[in-house]
């Protein structure tokens, strides 16, 4: 396929603003999948992308389509839309040369439209702006074209205005992406080079890599190398995805499809690293910036006799999400088990509910924790950490306060959009979460874009699902990195029966720690259930008890209920029982169910 009818691109758009439902349209339109219902959002394919309705692993697909009398080869790479993926969101752009700018003509631009404009823009990619839902009756279609001409200088005459539920003007579409999206820079003539952008992990056949062909091609039996391990490899087998995989016999420049070649481990398969023919080095391509995990919490089993088999399930994942960063960790209640980075609280939530969706183990999950530093004073923690200024990763590890000069800790710089009603509550939503306003924008006659900037600490649980409630839902919003800066943290401890509970001990701010503590000893008091005995909940600073709870005793006997010889409802009830303890961890000696550590930290 000549790489001047080649042409990768990319739908990037706000959660919920319609990229699913054009992928599939123009895949339909290219006759790559049928029309049938039962083929909807083809490129969803995780069980819990289907049902938290958002995409969190990119897919590719490629399609042809005529245009004035040539066929061309479309390469879509789907994006996912939550601010925890950007990661991947940029990971996509690497290997596409224009996007598709896809809003919601009903909610107008929204933070992730920012966010992924400026991801776009900074990669030099052709931007297509698209306006979606245009048949909804209450689109705003003008105020929506609007704001992006404002935020982003887009011109009158590079809209498309579609309404991909319909199919309306999305052949159009096909039609731009050839006209105004450059082929990729690729040369055929010289030795083969890939960008290796995506990986997922098969049983049978170890990592799938997603890869794009900058030049040359590469076929099955050639020996490859990895540019970053030096390691070389036999191709098994190279394909297209549209959207299924068919292989086919060889991948050449401007390509995008999927390579195997028997990597067996997560560090083989490195995102952003670039693959070439072992006889012929070439020069790197620029690899990716590196995933930064900001939320970090531990897995362990519910009994230690799993603990390889959660290995095993944690390993496959991370191979198929390489955002995720994995360290060994072990607790006195909990045994042995995994520290794992997220880069956000979705991204653990959904990491979790893969796992046991996917690989039919049950975890329990600690307490998030985001990553604060400490600058030390005391000599014999400088010895014995060899520097000054230590991360710390998890409660266990915070130096007291005397050791230290001070504490930091990571802020982020949000970015919100409301319309302009709903600025009173959300300035005292920022204000509670010790946010500091830096930028206020009328971006049309009625909507405003807001940036703070916000200790993580604050926004890491659940500061989106709060700003939705206060703006029914009218608020959007996104953050990137900022920097550390100096608070007072205090370490808040929890226990139970007298016991302390590291797993459920905190960082927080001082001036949180008393309605912090409250609130997380009362939801303890609603998520442990009666027991045996009496337990005592308390949360504690530095020994001192600020919030106690009591979980009365409660004599259950189930069997009490079935007088005379009903052996079945007998057994039945039994098997209740044993199947509710089983969702439940002993701690010390009270039952703890698996799913309390997290809970406990939402509202
Ligand atoms: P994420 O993957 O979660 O980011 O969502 P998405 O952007 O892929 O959105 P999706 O395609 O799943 O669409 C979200 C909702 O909007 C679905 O209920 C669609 O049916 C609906 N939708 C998409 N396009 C249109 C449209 O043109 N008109 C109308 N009325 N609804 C649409």
């Amino acid at each position: 396929f000549p790489v001047e009818n080649i042409r990768n691109f990319s739908i990037i758009a706000h959660v919920d603003h319609g990229k699913s439902t054009l992928a599939d349209r123009l895949l339909e339109l290219t006759g790559t999948i049928s029309q049938e219902a039962s083929n909807k959002q083809v490129l969803d394919k995780l069980q819990v992308e289907r049902e938290r309705g958002i995409t969190v692993k990119a897919q590719t697909a490629s399609m042809f389509h005529q245009y004035q009398g040539k066929t061309y080869l479309l390469n879509l790479i789907d994006t996912p839309g939550h601010v925890d993926f950007n990661y991947e969101v940029s990971r996509s752009l690497a290997a596409c040369q224009g996007v598709l700018l896809l809003v919601d003509a009903n909610q107008g631009v929204q933070a992730q439209t920012v966010a992924n404009f400026y991801l776009a823009f900074e990669s030099e990619l052709a931007i297509i702006p698209v306006i979606n839902k245009i048949d909804l009756k209450q689109a705003d279609v003008e105020s929506t074209e609007e704001q992006m001409r404002r935020l982003f200088d887009f011109k009158e005459e590079d809209f498309f205005k579609i309404s991909a539920k319909l199919g309306l003007n999305c052949r159009e579409i096909l039609d731009a992406v050839i006209q105004r999206i450059p082929p990729p820079k690729s040369d055929p003539n010289q030795p083969w080079k890939a960008l290796l952008f995506d990986s997922t992990y098969n049983h049978y056949r170890g990592a799938v890599t997603s890869v794009a062909v900058v030049d040359g091609r590469v076929r099955q039996g050639d020996r490859i190398s990895s540019a970053h391990t030096q390691k070389t490899y036999e191709v098994q087998e190279v394909g297209i995805m549209s959207p299924d995989h068919q292989a086919t016999q060889e991948l050449h420049a401007g390509q995008v499809g999927y390579l195997i070649a028997g990597m067996k481990s997560i560090q083989e398969a490195r995102i952003g690293d670039t693959l070439h023919l072992s006889n012929s080095p070439v020069e790197p391509l620029p690899g990716f910036k590196p995933a930064k995990p900001m939320v970090f919490g531990g897995i362990f089993p519910m009994d230690q006799s799993e603990y390889r088999d959660l290995k095993v399930a944690v390993d496959r994942l991370t191979l198929n999400d390489s955002s995720v960063t994995v360290a060994k960790d072990s607790s006195p209640a909990l045994g042995l088990g995994f520290r794992l980075g997220f880069l956000g609280l979705l991204h653990m939530e959904v990491f979790n509910q893969r796992l046991e969706q996917e690989y039919n183990a049950t975890a329990i999950v600690t307490t998030p924790s985001v990553p604060c530093k400490a600058r030390l004073s005391s000599d014999k923690l400088i010895k014995q950490y060899k520097t000054e200024e230590i991360t710390i990763f998890s409660p266990a590890e915070f130096p007291e306060r005397r050791d230290v000069t001070e504490y930091l800790e990571p802020m982020v710089l949000g970015t919100i959009i409301t319309p302009d009603v709903h600025l009173n509550r959300i300035f005292s939503l920022c204000e509670a979460k010790r946010g500091e306003q830096v930028d206020f924008t009328y971006i049309d006659t009625s909507r405003v874009l807001l940036k703070y900037k916000l200790p993580l600490n604050e926004i890491v649980v659940d500061f989106y699902d709060q700003l939705k409630s206060i703006t029914s839902g009218y608020a959007s919003f996104d953050y990137e990195d900022h920097s550390y800066e100096p608070a007072e943290l205090v370490k808040l401890d929890v226990l139970l029966n007298g016991q302390a509970i590291s797993e459920l001990s905190t960082i927080v701010h001082k001036d949180k720690a008393y309605p912090v503590g409250k609130a997380l000893a009362s939801k303890l008091k609603n998520v442990i259930p009666r027991q045996l005995y009496e337990v005592i909940i308390q949360a504690a600073l530095g020994g001192r008890v600020i919030a106690r709870e009591t979980v009365k005793a409660y004599k259950k006997n189930v069997l009490a209920k079935c007088y005379g010889g009903d052996i079945s409802r007998k057994m039945k009830l039994l098997k209740r029982q044993a199947e509710g303890k089983k969702r439940m961890k002993k701690i010390g000696n009270v039952d703890v169910p698996k799913d309390a550590f997290i809970s406990v930290l939402k509202r």
